[in-house]
């Protein structure tokens, strides 16, 4: 009689009958970038998370480096006086988030460097696009994000990650970075991008929610799959390197499809909803949130993630730390 409880009997047993192994390998860290000096304050909605100075951001990815994470996806928290229409400060040397990234990539060349690509953070419009009569324009917003990039590039960040939904992006920025010369530099492309209230604490984090409507016009309708893996073909012909489905844990089987699909890393962003919900609910004590946590991380590369953006990226490396 076949018992498939025998291969359960003993820890042992557990462990080498076991499909699927988290490592810290697995995991990038998304981080929030303040202007100025010494300056920290935690995220309400994030327990835990931190907007940080680039004098803290340094110590941060200097610790996170010594615990083992490698990758960090770095946002910046921009001062509504600095934001406008069309997003200059975006592609402008002199904003304090582009001379981060170059001070962090100097100090840490072996830290991967993830920057976002998006209109969003710097537009006075909360939205991912230029906005004209209420309509987000996409073609005129391609400008700006070649701007973007190639500013971004130039402080020698490794991969762009173009978060907006924006149609043709990927290929657009790749021809681009390779006119200028920036063949090395890679684009994590945020593919199936649905349009998710698991997003409400980053919109806390940074300030970018949208000032009018929704962005339902750019990001997916969550009933749709098979319209993810037509995104995902359109990014991996324009070019990709990666591709990203967004958010993880109610998003699952497009990971799968695309792990299926297409044989470039796949990358799943565990996003600050996500984070929010088993913090908030480990701390009423309705639930183990670190048990939770690696529960959830766990099902991400089971559903086939190569890639795991996550605000839980410390806490999960130390938790593998202390297991193994
Ligand atoms: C926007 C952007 C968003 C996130 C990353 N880039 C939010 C949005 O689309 O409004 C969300 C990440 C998270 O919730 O952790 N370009």
């Amino acid at each position: 009689m076949r018992r498939p409880r025998r291969n359960r009997a003993s820890e042992a047993i557990r462990d080498l009958a076991q499909e699927t192994t988290l490592t810290k390998n697995d995991f990038v860290f998304p981080l929030f970038l303040l202007e100025g000096k010494n300056k920290k304050s935690e995220v309400e909605s994030m327990p835990g998370i931190f907007r940080l100075s680039e004098d803290l951001m340094l110590k941060e990815v200097e610790a996170c480096l010594k615990l083992g994470i490698k990758g960090f996806d770095i946002f910046p928290v921009v001062d509504e006086s600095h934001k406008d229409k069309l997003a200059t400060k975006s592609y402008d040397s002199e904003f304090f988030y582009l001379k981060s990234l170059t001070k962090i990539k100097k100090e840490f060349p072996e830290a991967l460097v993830i920057t976002d690509v998006a209109m969003d953070p710097y537009s006075s419009d909360g939205h991912d696009g230029i906005v004209e009569d209420g309509k987000i324009l996409n073609d005129q917003t391609l400008d700006i994000l070649g701007q973007m990039v190639l500013a971004q590039a130039d402080t020698g960040a490794d991969m762009i990650g173009p978060s907006d939904m924006m149609d043709f992006r990927v290929g657009y920025l790749r021809n681009i970075l390779d006119e200028q010369g920036f063949t090395d530099t890679g684009i994590m492309s945020y593919t199936a991008k649905y349009a998710s209230a698991f997003y409400g604490p980053f919109r806390d984090a940074l300030d970018s929610a949208p000032k009018f409507g929704d962005k339902k016009t750019y990001q997916m309708n969550p009933a749709n799959s098979r319209e993810a893996l037509l995104e995902a073909e359109l990014d991996f012909n324009e070019g990709a390197d990666v591709l990203m489905v967004k958010p993880a844990l109610a998003y699952l089987d497009i990971i799968q499809r695309l792990k299926s699909n297409f044989n470039i890393p796949i990358a799943a962003y565990n996003v600050s909803g996500e984070y929010a919900m088993i913090k908030a609910a480990g701390s009423k004590g309705w639930l183990d949130a670190d048990k939770a946590m690696m529960e959830s991380l766990l099902s991400m590369k089971r559903a086939g993630a190569d890639i795991i953006l996550t605000y839980f990226a410390k806490e999960a490396a130390a938790h593998l730390d202390q297991h193994q």
